[in-house]
C-alpha cells in the first residue's frame, strides 16, 4: 500500500515554504528549520509541482508516458498554448457516426486512457475504471442487445393505450422516450437488418468508462476522463461518440455487466466509441443560444 502523503527529501528542501501555501489542506508546515508532513492527504500533487528543488515526491504517483507521440512532460503555464488552439480543439471534435474499418492501435489506445486519468475529480479520487472494446463480435453482441431491450421498449411506447399506462407509473419520461428516441430507435432497427449497426456506427472499438459508486461525484469525475479522452482522441486523428443508449443498458443489465468485467455495483458512466473518422467535418460546432447570468 503506498503512503497518501508526499515524501521530503530534507537535503534538497530549500524551506521557501512554496508547498505549504498551495497546499489546499494545510498537510505542510515549516517548525523548526523542517518541512513537516502532518497527515495523510488527497495526493493531489501541487506541492510536488510547485517545488523547484526537487524535494517533494510522491511513491504513489508514477510519471506520465505517452507511447503514440512525442510529449517531454512539459507543464504549460497559464497563458499556453495559444487559446485559439485550445478553443478550436474545443470546437472541432465532433460526435463522430461514420468509421473506417482502421484499427487503434493499442499503444494509441494507452495514451487516450493516459489522458483520461488527467482529469479533475472530487477529492481527487481519481475512481475511474476502464474496459476497452476491441474484439468485432463483443462489440455486435452489444449492439444486438441493444436493439433488443430499445426494439422491446419501442413496441411497448408505439401502442397509445400502453403509453398512457406507462406513464402513469413513470411519469413525463415515457413521452420523452417517444418524442425523443422512437424515431431513432426505428432507424436503428431498421439499418440492423440490413446488418448496419447504427448503435455504433461500425467503430472498430469501444471504451467503457465506470467506476465504484462510493466516492465522491462518481458519475461527474468518470465524465470528465472520458471527455479527455475525446478531446485527445480528435487531435491524434480519431473519432468518438458518446453512447447513451449503451451507458443506459449497461447500468441495467448486469448479465452484461459481467461479460464486460465490470463489477455489478460500478456505475456505467460513459460508453464511447472509438476509431478513425470516414468522413470530414469543414467548420467547428455551431451552437444554440446559452443562458447565463451575470451577477457583477
Ligand atoms: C451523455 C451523452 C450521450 C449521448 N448519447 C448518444 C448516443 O447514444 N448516440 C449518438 O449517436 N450520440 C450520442 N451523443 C452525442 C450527442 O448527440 C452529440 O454530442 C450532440 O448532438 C452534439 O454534437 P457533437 O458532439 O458533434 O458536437 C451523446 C452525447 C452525450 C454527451
Amino acid at each position: 500500500m503506498y503512503a497518501s502523503r508526499p515524501s521530503i527529501d530534507h537535503a534538497r528542501c530549500t524551506l521557501c515554504g512554496k508547498c505549504v501555501v498551495i497546499c489546499e489542506s494545510n498537510k505542510l508546515a515549516i517548525r523548526e528549520k523542517k518541512l513537516h508532513v502532518l497527515d495523510d492527504c488527497a495526493v493531489c500533487g501541487h506541492c510536488y509541482a510547485v517545488c523547484e528543488a526537487g524535494a517533494v515526491s510522491f511513491v504513489a504517483l508514477r510519471p506520465r508516458v505517452f507511447k503514440s507521440f512525442p510529449y517531454n512532460g512539459a507543464y504549460f503555464p497559464p497563458g499556453n498554448p495559444d487559446p485559439s488552439i485550445v478553443a478550436g480543439l474545443i470546437g472541432s471534435r465532433r460526435s463522430v457516426r461514420h468509421y473506417t474499418s482502421k484499427e487503434p492501435a493499442t499503444e494509441t489506445i494507452s495514451d487516450l486512457l493516459e489522458c483520461a486519468s488527467m482529469a479533475p475529480s472530487a477529492h481527487n479520487d481519481q475512481q475511474w475504471e476502464f474496459v476497452v472494446v476491441r474484439d468485432r463480435a463483443v462489440i455486435a453482441s452489444l449492439a444486438g442487445r441493444l436493439l433488443e431491450y430499445y426494439g422491446a421498449l419501442n413496441r411497448l411506447v408505439a401502442n397509445t393505450f400502453m403509453r398512457r399506462l406507462a406513464g402513469l407509473f413513470m411519469g413525463k419520461k415515457v413521452d420523452q422516450y417517444y418524442s425523443e428516441h422512437y424515431s431513432g430507435v426505428q432507424r436503428r432497427i431498421a439499418a440492423a437488418a440490413g446488418k448496419k449497426d447504427l448503435f455504433f456506427y461500425g467503430a472498430p472499438a469501444l471504451i467503457v468508462v465506470h467506476s465504484a459508486m462510493d466516492g465522491n461525484s462518481p458519475l461527474e469525475n468518470a465524465q470528465y476522463a472520458a471527455y479527455n479522452i475525446c478531446l485527445l482522441a480528435h487531435a491524434m486523428g480519431l473519432g468518438t461518440c458518446f453512447i447513451g443508449y449503451a451507458s443506459y443498458l449497461l447500468n441495467r443489465d448486469r448479465s452484461w455487466k459481467k461479460r464486460l468485467g465490470i463489477p455489478s455495483a460500478h456505475g456505467v458512466h460513459a460508453v464511447l466509441t472509438l476509431g478513425y473518422p470516414a468522413r470530414e467535418f469543414l467548420k467547428p460546432a455551431p451552437r444554440k443560444e446559452y443562458a447565463a447570468r451575470w451577477i457583477g
